[in-house]
């Protein structure tokens, strides 16, 4: 850290998402729901659903290698994988050790992060940490989640929500005296909200048993209402201290990348922060909220089709079951 030079450059990124679109129609046809209803409140129109054999090991493996192939750096290269997700394919072993053989990364040390939405923003956050210390030099970040396996297609509170999909960045330690990389990072948690978005059973406290199966509770809960407030509050608070942590005003924010949930959420975020609406990518409407996949998907997309550029200040901001929130700010280029 006593090196003035040194930066965690974000250096590639990547994306993937399922054939399947799910649209609001469809879902009309399952619960008691409909367009006219799911879009003005959320912004969603469709989500993509992955099949019975694309887990979320695979779908990070497809957005890792994607984002591997961008940066230039090859598997054996990368020392460090933190995975985001809330739907690793099985309660054991961690995804991120699936994804290290489906890759390759045979040098690598794998272990899986727990923070619902901020997921990526807390994987992004160690991976910073990792490289800044000196302990790791390429690191792979990925989010992926699939949604649709702990969702339940009989509430129409929540099933319209939820996508499925993944997304990856590269973090590489550069020495050579850029201005670019990630400037800041801030993150929070507040445990006594945890009852407002959870899954009651399939943990150790409470085992699947026929009886939570009846129940329904190996799917996600939620307090909509209240979570959305909480979202406003506490997503707007971390951004704008992760902004000035970098030594930034709201003007010099070139993008802001925050997570999908809700586009009213968006909105009123991107006016707590006075960042215009063109300055936002935004891709809820085709993917819903895919959680920890959300922000590095959306980023992606900006990347890939050249809004982003060199030079660009990018701002993440994130929240979600915990609760959990984080935001980062990077100067995009290697
Ligand atoms: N279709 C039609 N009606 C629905 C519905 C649906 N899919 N879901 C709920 N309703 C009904 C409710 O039953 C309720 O009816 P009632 O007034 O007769 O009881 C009414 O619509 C209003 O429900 P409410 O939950 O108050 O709506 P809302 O305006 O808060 O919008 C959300 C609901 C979920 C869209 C909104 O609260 C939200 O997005 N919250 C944030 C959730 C979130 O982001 N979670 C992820 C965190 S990372």
């Amino acid at each position: 850290m006593n090196n003035p030079n040194l930066r965690a450059v974000v250096t590639g990124t990547g994306g993937y998402l399922p054939e399947r679109v799910l649209t609001n129609d469809d879902l009309s046809k399952m619960v008691d729901t409909s367009d006219a209803w799911i879009y003005p409140r959320t912004g969603i129109r469709s989500r993509r659903i992955a099949g019975a054999d694309e887990n979320v090991s695979d779908m990070a493996a497809a957005a890792s290698r994607q984002a591997m192939e961008r940066a230039g750096v090859r598997p054996e290269e990368i020392d460090l994988l933190v995975l985001a997700t809330i739907t690793p394919d099985t309660p054991l072993p961690a995804a991120s050790c699936l994804v290290q053989d489906k890759l390759g990364l045979v040098n690598a040390t794998c272990f899986d992060i727990v923070a619902a939405c901020s997921g990526f923003i807390y994987a992004l956050d160690v991976a910073r940490q990792y490289v800044l210390s000196g302990a790791a030099r390429k690191v792979l970040v990925a989010g992926s989640e699939k949604m649709s396996a702990i969702t339940d297609w009989t509430d129409r509170t929540t099933c319209i929500l939820f996508g499925d999909g993944a997304g990856a960045v590269v973090v590489e330690r550069s020495e050579g005296g850029t201005q670019n990389g990630i400037l800041s990072t801030a993150t929070g948690t507040d445990g006594s909200l945890a009852p407002l978005l959870y899954v009651p059973a399939g943990g150790s406290a409470r085992p699947t048993t026929a009886e939570t199966l009846a129940a329904r509770e190996g799917f996600v809960r939620m307090d909509g209402h209240t979570i959305f407030k909480y979202a406003v509050r506490n997503m707007a608070g971390v951004t704008a201290k992760a902004v000035a942590d970098a030594g930034l005003k709201p003007s010099d924010v070139d993008w802001f990348v925050p997570h999908q949930a809700n586009l009213r959420i968006i909105q009123a975020v991107a006016k707590t922060m006075d960042v215009p609406m063109e300055r936002v990518v935004t891709n809820i409407e085709t993917t819903g909220n895919t959680t920890a996949a959300s922000i590095p998907l959306a980023l992606h997309a900006a990347v890939a089709d050249g809004r982003i550029r060199d030079g660009d200040n990018v701002v993440f901001g994130s929240f979600g079951a915990g609760l959990t929130w984080g935001a980062a700010v990077v100067r995009w280029g290697k």
